[in-house]
């Protein structure tokens, strides 16, 4: 059988400085779309990375009396190091400053002169360090940029993209494909502002100013402006111009899904296809915006502003599955949430420790105590039960819709469906009482058992993207791998010994 495709990516991150819970988030949360996605059995490709070149950066190394190239190895390793204690499994980590990175840069603003899609003019404005972006005198509030970060005025010659040529097929393009840019709201956004007269875009800055980032090919005075570098990391990293079935696969055939903050839409919702329509290639397709984590002040928490919420500390304190279950749980995916240490705390005792891991100590105790430790094949054919029959069409409506929700970017509702049913099935047991009718009919009970096992099974395969070690440690006592024909009823291994689990999930102290 031919296999789907998907493509994530996440923005690739500055340099200046390390991870912190904001990209932290945005990481996570495409690490767990992608294990979602290979757990529907689709060929998926993860691409993360950061963006080492520009200002900021050249800044932030010079700060450390460093050359931007070991500043950004330094940072890079950094970076790489914190993913990977978050449990993150991307395919590939790029870096703006690798050759073929630059190689490609180059090669693709060439394809776009050669074209006549750039020429030279002087450029009289405003440009914001922190941001990395050029702004108008109409563009700023109160002397600084619509977000309220420092901005210096600059007058240089410089090249232009002519960003305005594609203006009308982009906003055909948006309203041809509703889903582009999700939640729909953001996709309005953008439709509001294409409805005024897009500038061209500045793409290169004069070494004499800045003179880290990648060479103009066809003007040696000047580097590419280091958006338009960073955006054309989504084609490198799946080898565009160099392996073309991986750009098949992964470009054409599945469309690429940019998992970015909302900060960022602007120059991926505009620039990106316009940058992609001129060069004659496909569009993403899907760019969602996520929203920000704010901290007490409701502002979006950063490493430089207000309190700091280290995801490395918060991983060692909470546990590092314990941390993801928090941000895909607690957060519906677009939305900005304040988010505490407290906050944490109290969702993952109450899912995970209370829910979750006191289900399957209860149920392994029982079968330990009742069983000797082995899982019980009820003589009564569990087809002929009607209890076992409903939670057999619940378990297989679940696996339904947590996928049609995942495909939709509902995780948090999707997590939250996982957790009914285990309420549900908590409240079955109190009805059923198999601590109870075990003394008096050990065949009921074991019927109950059977269905309770087979259910907390199931949901824990759903759970297996977000929470992989934890939810393995699980299936060991359960059986049976977290693929999708797992989640089939009726798989639990029998006459298996579940000896009773150590607490999966400890409860934790606020
Ligand atoms: N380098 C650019 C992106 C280039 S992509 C071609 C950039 N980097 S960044 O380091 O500033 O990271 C920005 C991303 O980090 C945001 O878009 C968002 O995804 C994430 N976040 C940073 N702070 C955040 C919060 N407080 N909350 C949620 N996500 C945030 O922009």
């Amino acid at each position: 059988m031919n296999k789907n495709h998907f493509y994530i990516t996440t923005p690739i991150y500055y340099v200046n400085d390390q991870a912190h819970l904001g990209t932290a988030y945005s990481t996570v949360i495409a690490d767990i779309l992608n294990r979602y996605h290979q757990l529907f059995g689709e060929n998926t490709f993860f691409l993360s990375g950061v963006d080492e070149h520009g200002q900021k950066c050249e800044q932030a190394a010079k700060a450390k009396n460093l050359s931007p190239q070991e500043h950004c190895d330094q940072m890079s390793a950094l970076f790489q190091k914190a993913w990977a204690e978050l449990g993150v499994n991307y395919n590939m980590f790029l870096r703006t400053s690798s050759s073929q990175h630059k190689k490609l840069v180059q090669k693709i603003v060439q394809n776009l002169y050669d074209k006549g899609d750039i020429y030279s003019s002087n450029y009289k404005g405003w440009y914001c360090i922190s941001e990395e972006i050029f702004y108008t005198e109409k563009d700023l509030v109160d002397g600084k940029s619509p977000s309220g970060k420092e901005v210096t005025y600059i007058e240089e010659k410089n090249y232009f993209f002519k960003m305005s040529k594609y203006q009308k097929a982009l906003i055909k393009h948006l309203d041809d494909n509703p889903k582009f840019i999700r939640p729909a709201h953001r996709q309005n956004e953008i439709k509001s502002f294409l409805k005024k007269q897009l500038q061209d875009l500045c793409i290169s800055r004069p070494k004499k100013r800045l003179s880290w980032g990648v060479e103009l090919p066809f003007d040696k005075d000047y580097v590419i402006y280091v958006w338009v570098d960073a955006l054309i990391n989504y084609l490198t990293g799946i080898n565009y111009l160099e392996d073309d079935a991986s750009f098949q696969k992964y470009w054409k055939q599945a469309g690429a899904t940019h998992l970015i903050g909302k900060d960022i839409l602007m120059i991926h919702g505009v620039y990106w296809p316009c940058l992609l329509m001129a060069l004659n290639l496909e569009l993403p397709k899907t760019i969602f915006a996520h929203g920000w984590l704010l901290n007490k002040s409701q502002e979006k928490m950063s490493k430089s502003q207000g309190e700091k919420l280290d995801p490395l500390e918060l991983a060692k304190d909470l546990g590092v599955e314990e941390l993801r279950y928090f941000l895909a749980r607690e957060i519906p995916l677009g939305n900005d949430a304040y988010v505490s240490r407290s906050l944490m705390v109290r969702r993952i005792n109450q899912d995970l420790s209370d829910q979750l891991g006191n289900m399957l100590s209860r149920l392994a105790r029982l079968v330990e105590k009742n069983y000797s430790g082995k899982i019980i094949k009820p003589t009564l054919e569990s087809s002929d039960c009607s209890d076992s029959h409903s939670f057999k069409q619940k378990t297989e409506a679940l696996s339904q819709q947590v996928k049609h929700k995942i495909e939709n970017y509902q995780l948090s509702e999707s997590l939250q469906d996982i957790m009914n049913l285990l309420t549900e099935l908590n409240r079955y047991l109190e009805q059923q009482a198999p601590w109870k009718t075990v003394k008096t009919d050990l065949e009921q009970a074991a019927v109950v058992l059977y269905n309770a096992l087979e259910v907390l099974r199931i949901c824990s395969i759903l759970l297996y993207p977000v929470m992989p070690k934890k939810i393995e440690q699980i299936l060991d006592l359960l059986g049976e791998k977290p693929t999708w024909e797992n989640l089939q009823w009726g798989r639990l291994p029998l006459g298996k010994n579940l000896s009773h689990p150590a607490a999966i999930f400890p409860r934790i102290q606020d």
